[in-house]
């Protein structure tokens, strides 16, 4: 399916959002030639960024990780690509892509991941669990779209990378420069470059499963609750030692399920766990209390915030964090969370958003021209 030269929200949303693929031939003019395989390896070389490698030797894919040195792709004579995670996190101009999804909630945003590969490259036939946009930003890639893939797809064994074992073509493209292929959640496809200078991006969006989110979900009820209150079971009599009766169990299950259902404990924990940074880790104490008078402020590339609102207040939430919030407050933390990083968090934002958000390492001040 063709689109037009550009991302139409609403028709979008109705009609492929996590349906069907889209190809949208030059929907992103702003990607072309927006990174270099120079930057790339410069980023693959450090340590705090996630980089992998994957050779394609005979029928088969191989999966190196990084960091890697510049030399080590010279001495490849299989076709290979160089996967770099999270560039937006590091690159004003990838980071300034974002701008382009505001159609769909900045906290589902997971990163932007850009390959380079030579002619032949390619990390063969798969599937991911989320919803991407592969941008073409230099050279030519061939895109073999294949089957909808269920929970039990063969994947072949012994190759790390979830290889297909069948690939069952349903459609097929090549991007050039600027052209766009979204693909919904587990879609079988298949990129393969079709010239030595194929760089790809790949816009991609969060999908929680669902057993990360019970487990996150029960874990912050549990320490809510603490080790006072109990389970209670009440004591019917059974006609059998050693039988559970219907009774006690239901009655078991009804109160965990009043504590898994609380409404304030859900919004708490949803907004902390979509705020989540993807490298918690990469949170150090920022220096943005040594500021200089006159340096802007800007949200960290790599920080997250969102807010809910209920009748009587707002919680706002920022890199894992909550905050509760007169309703008063409403219209400035709209325009907060409508902020792309670049820009400056204005000179009068309220002093609570501003300590919450520095206490969240959400910020980093930049000098003054
Ligand atoms: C690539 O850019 O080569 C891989 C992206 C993908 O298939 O998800
Ligand atoms: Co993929």
């Amino acid at each position: 399916m063709t689109l037009s030269t550009e991302l139409l929200p609403t028709p979008f949303l109705r009609n492929y959002w996590k349906k069907q693929h889209a190809f949208i031939s030059g929907g992103m003019p702003e990607a072309v030639d927006i990174v270099d395989l120079k930057t790339l390896c410069r980023l693959a070389e450090e340590p705090i960024v996630e980089s992998r490698l994957v050779k394609h030797i005979g029928e088969d894919w191989h999966l190196f990780q990084g960091p890697f040195e510049e030399q080590t792709f010279s001495e490849i004579s299989d076709p290979w690509s160089l996967l770099v995670q999270a560039v937006d996190f590091h690159l004003p101009e990838v980071q300034a892509l974002w701008a382009k999804f505001q159609f769909l909630p900045t906290w589902l945003r997971d990163d932007i991941m850009i390959s380079y590969s030579v002619n032949g490259g390619g990390v063969g036939p798969h599937f991911d669990h989320y919803d991407v946009f592969l941008i073409q930003v230099s050279g030519k890639r061939n895109w073999k779209i294949g089957q909808p893939c269920g929970e039990n797809e063969a994947l072949r064994e012994g190759v790390e990378l979830g290889v297909l074992e069948q690939f069952h073509l349903s459609a097929e493209y090549t991007t050039h420069p600027g052209d766009i292929l979204y693909l919904p959640p587990r879609l079988a496809h298949w990129g393969t470059a079709l010239s030595d200078d194929c760089i790809t991006l790949s816009v991609g969006f969060r999908a929680p499963s669902m057993s990360e989110a019970i487990m996150g979900l029960s874990d912050y009820i549990a320490t809510e609750l603490g080790e006072f209150t109990r389970l209670p079971i009440p004591s019917s009599p059974s006609s059998s030692l050693g039988q559970i009766t219907s009774e006690q169990l239901h009655a078991a299950k009804a109160s965990l399920r009043d504590a898994l259902s609380d409404d304030a404990a859900f919004a708490a924990w949803f907004g902390q766990q979509m705020s989540t940074p993807k490298y918690p880790e990469d949170f150090e104490t920022s220096d943005i209390t040594d500021r200089k008078r006159g340096d802007a402020v800007l949200l960290r590339a790599d920080s997250r915030i969102a807010y809910y609102r209920t009748d009587i207040e707002l919680l706002f939430f920022a890199n894992g964090y909550s905050l509760q919030l007169p309703l008063d407050l409403e219209a400035e933390v709209k325009s907060l969370c409508a902020m792309e990083v670049q820009q400056a968090i204005p000179s009068n934002t309220d002093s609570r958003l501003l300590n919450f958000l520095i206490e969240a390492d959400a910020l980093l001040s930049e000098p003054a021209d």
